[in-house]
C-alpha cells in the first residue's frame, strides 16, 4: 500500500503519551488514502498539528508553529500546489474558534474524539474550512483502525481508558477530553495480539486515569486494570507491561496484587500526587490526603519491594504557603521517587482554580520549583547510582545519538545507551552499568 501513498503527510506532537498513540492512530487512518507519513512539513500536502492544552506555553507554541508552516502553505502555493494545514488535539477541543479566527490559513480544526472521521473531513476540507469539537456518541475508537501499520520497534502504546470524570480544579483534561470511557477488554487482547504479531515485546497501557480502568469482557464481566494486565500477560511474546497515567484514587487491591503476581509487570508507576499538603489537595480536589498516598506506596512496596515510583508535581497552587509547601518536599523525602515532573501552576481559562484567591507570586513560585528539582534531582541521581554493577536485562527500542549505539529500557524504567550492533535491536539483552549520572546510564553488554 505504501507504494501507493503519494501524499505527504506531516503530524507534530505534543503534550501526553495519549497523543503520541493519537497522532499514529491518525497516520493509520490515512494511509488507505494515500497519505505517507514524513519526518518535516517541507512539501507536506497536509500537516497536523496534534496540540496539548495543559499549560500556558503550549497554546503560545501552536501558534508560532503555525506561522512557519504558513510560510510553507504560501510557498508550495506559488507553484499551484495545495496544503491542508489542520490543528488537532486539546488545543483545538479548547480554543478552535480562536484558531479559526486567528490563522485563517488553517483548514481544519478537529478535536481528540473525532479522528475516525478524518477522511471524510479531509474530502470536506478541499472545499470549505471545517470545525469539528464534537463529542460523537459513538467511540473513535471502534472506528479507528488499530492494526498499527506503522509500528517500528518492539515497545508500543496500546490507550484503553481515555477521558477523565475527576474535575481536578487545575485541569483541562476533562473539557479537552470528555468523560471517561474504558474499551472493552476483548478489543484491547486484539490488538496486543496484533502488535506481538508485528515483534512488538513491550506494551504500555495508556489513559489519562489508566487505573480507573472498567472495560466490558466477553463474559459479561467487568474487567479491571489489574484483571487486564494478567489477560495481557497470557499474551507469548508479550514480555513487558507497563501502564500510565494512574490516580492515587483508584489504586485497587487488584492491581497492587497484579504486581505482586505478575512478572511481565514492570516493576515501575507513574503516579503523579502533585502536592505533600493536604489543605492543598483538597483544594486541588484531588479526594486523598498525603498520608493516603504513603499507605498506598507502602502497600505497592510490600507486593513488590524492587518497585520504582515516578510521579508530577504543581508548585505554587493558589494559597500554597511556605508550610504547604514543605509538606511536598517532606513527602519527596519520605517516598524517594525514581523521576518526576514538575511544573509551576498555570491558571487555566475554565477551570475553578482560574478563579481561586491567593495567587502565588511567579518568583516564589520558581525559587519554590528550583528547590523541589533540586531533591528530586538527587534522589534521581541515587536510583541511577545504585545500578552501577548490577547486570539488567535491557530491552533495545531505541537508536543511539552516537553510531554503533542502541538505547533500551531497564524495568524499572530507567534510560540507557549501550553500544550495541543493529542486531540487538528489538531484543532483551543483559548488560552491566557502569557509569551513571543524574540524567543519563550507560553500559556494556554482557555476551
Ligand atoms: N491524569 C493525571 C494527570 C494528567 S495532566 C493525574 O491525575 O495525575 C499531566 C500533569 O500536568 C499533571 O499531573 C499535573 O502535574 C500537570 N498539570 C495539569 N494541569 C496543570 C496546570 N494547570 N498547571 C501546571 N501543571 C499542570
Ligand atoms: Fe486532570 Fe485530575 Fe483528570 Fe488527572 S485526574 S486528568 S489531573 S482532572
Ligand atoms: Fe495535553 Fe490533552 Fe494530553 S491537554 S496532556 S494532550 S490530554
Amino acid at each position: 500500500m505504501t507504494e501507493n501513498a503519494t501524499k505527504k503527510l506531516f503530524i507534530k506532537t505534543w503534550g501526553c503519551q495519549m497523543n503520541v498513540y493519537d497522532s499514529h492512530r491518525m497516520a493509520d487512518i490515512l494511509h488507505p488514502f494515500g497519505y505517507r507519513a514524513v519526518d518535516t512539513p517541507d512539501d507536506a500536502d497536509m500537516v497536523i498539528l496534534n496540540t496539548c492544552h495543559i499549560r500556558e506555553k503550549a497554546t503560545d507554541k501552536v501558534f508560532s508553529d503555525l506561522g512557519r508552516i504558513r510560510e510553507h502553505k504560501d510557498l508550495r502555493a506559488k507553484s499551484g500546489k495545495k496544503t491542508l494545514i489542520a490543528v488537532a488535539g486539546c488545543v483545538a477541543q479548547a480554543e478552535g474558534e480562536l484558531i479559526m479566527d486567528r490563522a485563517p490559513y488553517v483548514d481544519m480544526v478537529f478535536g481528540p474524539q473525532t479522528y475516525h472521521e478524518l477522511p471524510e473531513m479531509v474530502v470536506r476540507a478541499l472545499g470549505e474550512r471545517v470545525v469539528n469539537t464534537d463529542f460523537p456518541i459513538e467511540s473513535k475508537f471502534d472506528s479507528l483502525p488499530v492494526d498499527h501499520a506503522t509500528q517500528d520497534g518492539p515497545s508500543a502504546f496500546v490507550s484503553i481508558q481515555e477521558g477523565c470524570d475527576k474535575f481536578c480544579t487545575f485541569c483541562v483534561v476533562p473539557y479537552t477530553r470528555g468523560a471517561e470511557y474504558s474499551r472493552p477488554a476483548e478489543r484491547i487482547l486484539d490488538e496486543a495480539k496484533m502488535l506481538r504479531d508485528r515483534g512488538v515485546k513491550d506494551i504500555t497501557l495508556l489513559g489519562q486515569n489508566v487505573n480507573a480502568y472498567h472495560g466490558d469482557a466477553v463474559d459479561g464481566s467487568t474487567w479491571s486494570l489489574g484483571r487486564l494486565i494478567r489477560g495481557i500477560a497470557d499474551i507469548d511474546g508479550i514480555e513487558r507491561i507497563r501502564y500510565m497515567t494512574s490516580h492515587p484514587r483508584d489504586v485497587d487491591q487488584d492491581l497492587i496484587d497484579a504486581h505482586r503476581d505478575v512478572a511481565k509487570l514492570m516493576p515501575y508507576m507513574h503516579l503523579p500526587v502533585q502536592s505533600g499538603s493536604d489543605a492543598i489537595l483538597k483544594t486541588m480536589n484531588r479526594k486523598h490526603t498525603a498520608d493516603h498516598y504513603r499507605e498506598i506506596i507502602a502497600k505497592l512496596r510490600a507486593a513488590r519491594p524492587d518497585i520504582t515510583f515516578s510521579s508530577d508535581f504543581i508548585v505554587g497552587f493558589p494559597g500554597e504557603t511556605e508550610e504547604d509547601f514543605e509538606a511536598t518536599m517532606q513527602l519527596v523525602r519520605d517516598v524517594r521517587f525514581m523521576s518526576a515532573y514538575s511544573f509551576t501552576y498555570s491558571a487555566r481559562p475554565g477551570t475553578p482554580a482560574a478563579n481561586m484567591q491567593g495567587l502565588v507570586h511567579e518568583a516564589v513560585m520558581d525559587e519554590r520549583l528550583q528547590r523541589l528539582k533540586t531533591l528530586l534531582m538527587e534522589q534521581q541521581k541515587e536510583f541511577n547510582d545504585a545500578m552501577i554493577g548490577q547486570i539488567i536485562p535491557v530491552l533495545f527500542d531505541g537508536r543511539g545519538k552516537k553510531p554503533g549505539q542502541l538505547f533500551g529500557r531497564t524495568p524499572w524504567n530507567h534510560a540507557l545507551y549501550v553500544m550495541a550492533g543493529p542486531e540487538f535491536f528489538g531484543k532483551i539483552a543483559n548488560v552491566r552499568v557502569d557509569h551513571a549520572t543524574a540524567t543519563s546510564i550507560t553500559g556494556q553488554l554482557v555476551q
